[in-house]
């Protein structure tokens, strides 16, 4: 395919993919369109904000935890980590050592965005060059081949951030036994998992005083305009975020401030004033309500750590 039908073949995803959420009722979004290279700047603002402490209490809870986990593997051993946008987290693993060699001897990071694979393998073959690296583009909930069979003799599955909180208790099972399939007899998966607390303490994190928060939203709308030719004016939408307690879930939406009416790839889409566009779930589990899900999933937990303050947990998963 020439390069403007390659582009134009990924236009019209987004566009169809945007159209197919508008026209539904209530109207939505597919939150895996927040990830362009503007969204995932805004992004990273976000787990650096005083109010979301989803990804600094989880790095200290990591820290302590990698010793632990690499401990009950054997060498060498193989790191699948879904949704890895860069490899911090993974580093925390990736460091350990067990009679002067890396416990870990390859690493499959999988993401969808590419850009930051490329950028992420570049830096590990500099700072980790014993270390095997072989990138997936993909959508981590696409089944996905690994390269096993590379004389591993342990794999590990890694899935941080409360990513698996973003999938509803359906997706989250599905994919559970997916990876279950996937890392195959003896696999094991580490899962980050924000814990269920006071929507005093929830609600901020995902509506942040800076503004950061609405923002990453809203650029979901300046995506559109820039990708499947919309013509939403963002600012005429406003940021919420909503504590579910229903379904024990915060929900983004977008909240048009006035009747309008957008294009999107040629196709008006109307808004009556007050109308909301769901962007994004955010699941928060208790520590038995996530044992329940990765026993649906096909999983047997091992152990479960949280933080002093029981803001988050860290579940090791095994057959
Ligand atoms: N999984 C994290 C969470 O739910 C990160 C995340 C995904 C997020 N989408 C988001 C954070 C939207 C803020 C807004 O918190």
């Amino acid at each position: 395919m020439p390069e403007d039908a390659v582009l134009a073949a990924a236009a019209d995803s987004v566009a169809s993919l945007a159209l197919a959420g508008l026209r539904a009722r209530p109207k939505t979004l597919p939150a895996r369109l927040f990830y362009d290279d503007a969204g995932c700047r805004l992004f990273y603002r976000i787990t650096e904000l005083p109010e979301y402490y989803l990804t600094r209490t989880e790095l200290a809870l990591l820290a302590q935890v990698a010793a632990e986990v690499a401990a009950m593997l054997p060498a060498p051993a193989l790191l699948v980590e879904y949704g890895a946008s860069d490899e911090t987290k993974a580093g925390f693993l990736l460091d350990q050592r067990r009679g002067g060699v890396p416990v870990f001897a390859a690493y499959v990071p999988i993401d969808v965005a590419a850009p930051a694979l490329d950028a992420l393998q570049g830096r590990l073959a500099r700072a980790r060059p014993e270390l095997r690296v072989w990138p997936v583009a993909a959508d981590f909930l696409a089944p996905i081949a690994l390269p096993l069979g590379g004389g591993e003799r342990a794999r590990l599955g890694f899935f941080p951030g409360s990513t698996i909180g973003n999938l509803d208790p359906a997706q989250a099972r599905l994919f559970l036994a997916g990876v279950r399939r996937a890392l195959g007899p003896g696999g094991r998966l580490l899962v980050g998992v924000d814990l269920r607390k006071d929507p005093a303490i929830l609600l901020p994190a995902y509506d942040d005083a800076a503004g950061v928060t609405a923002a990453f939203n809203r650029n979901l709308l300046v995506r559109l305009n820039r990708e499947a030719g919309a013509t939403f004016d963002p600012l005429a939408f406003d940021h919420r975020a909503l504590w579910n307690a229903e379904e024990g879930r915060i929900e983004m939406h977008l909240v048009s401030r006035r009747p309008q009416a957008v294009t999107v790839a040629g196709e008006i889409v109307r808004f009556a004033a007050g109308e909301m566009i769901h962007t994004e779930n955010s699941y928060k589990h208790s520590l038995s309500g996530f044992a329940g899900l990765a026993a649906a999933g096909g999983w047997r937990t091992e152990r479960v750590w949280t933080d002093p303050a029981g803001l988050f947990s860290v579940h090791l998963l095994g057959g």
